[in-house]
């Protein structure tokens, strides 16, 4: 089963992520994430602190996607692992929808083609939802300071976000991600491991 964690940054995504680690072991889970591919992610890393091409940067992500299903997601969906990854491919429709703005005439039918007919849909995602200035402040408190982080920007990738639920709801749990986050973890705990039974 593959289980994906979305959300504007600074919505609280990495401590839940290492909060279910902890949580999780019994159920031995594999976790990943996006982008972080071998060999790709360092490309991507570099591409993103240096503000590049939104269409090199774009690509990048793809192909990070790519080897990422292929070394790692692929293999430990055959094997029958729980794969629990921190950002997937709805990251790309959120982020990129908007970077490939006047970069390509048509951005999501674009992001569609591109993983249409190799890419794997994730059983389970869980999208954490925060107001962009809460979140702002949450990251401004670690002081990234990739040109990602910008409020307007993060409103803009949420409302993207929601796009996507509206388009799959069955595949989409929402989080009020302004709770705290022992209950936040308790509840994603729960439902993974409610699913992962049937
Ligand atoms: P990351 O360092 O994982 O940030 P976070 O801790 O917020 O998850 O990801 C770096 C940035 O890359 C993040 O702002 C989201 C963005 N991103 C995309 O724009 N497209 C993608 O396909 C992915 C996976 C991430």
């Amino acid at each position: 089963m593959l289980v994906t964690l979305e959300g504007i940054d600074g919505a609280g995504k990495t401590t839940l992520y290492k909060g279910l680690k902890e949580k999780l072991t019994d159920l031995r889970p594999l976790f990943t994430r996006e982008p972080g591919s071998p060999y790709i992610g360092d490309a991507v890393r570099h591409a993103i602190s240096k503000n590049s091409d939104p269409l090199v940067e774009a690509a990048l992500f793809v192909a990070d996607h790519a080897v990422h299903l292929a070394t790692v997601v692929r293999p430990a969906l055959e094997a029958k692992k729980l794969i629990i990854s921190d950002r997937y491919t709805d990251s790309r429709y959120a982020y990129q929808q908007i970077s490939l703005k006047g970069v390509h005439p048509d951005p999501k039918a674009w992001l569609a083609a591109v993983h249409e007919g190799w890419s794997i849909v994730p059983d389970m995602t869980f999208l954490l939802l925060i107001s962009p200035e809460a979140a702002m402040s949450r990251v401004s408190d670690r002081g990234g300071k990739e040109h990602f982080e910008k409020a307007e920007f993060l409103a803009e990738v949420q409302k993207n976000y929601l796009e996507l639920v509206a388009e799959n709801p069955s595949r989409f749990v929402l989080i009020d991600a302004t709770q705290k986050p022992e209950t936040i973890l308790d509840f994603v705990e729960k439902s993974i491991r409610e699913r992962n039974a049937k």
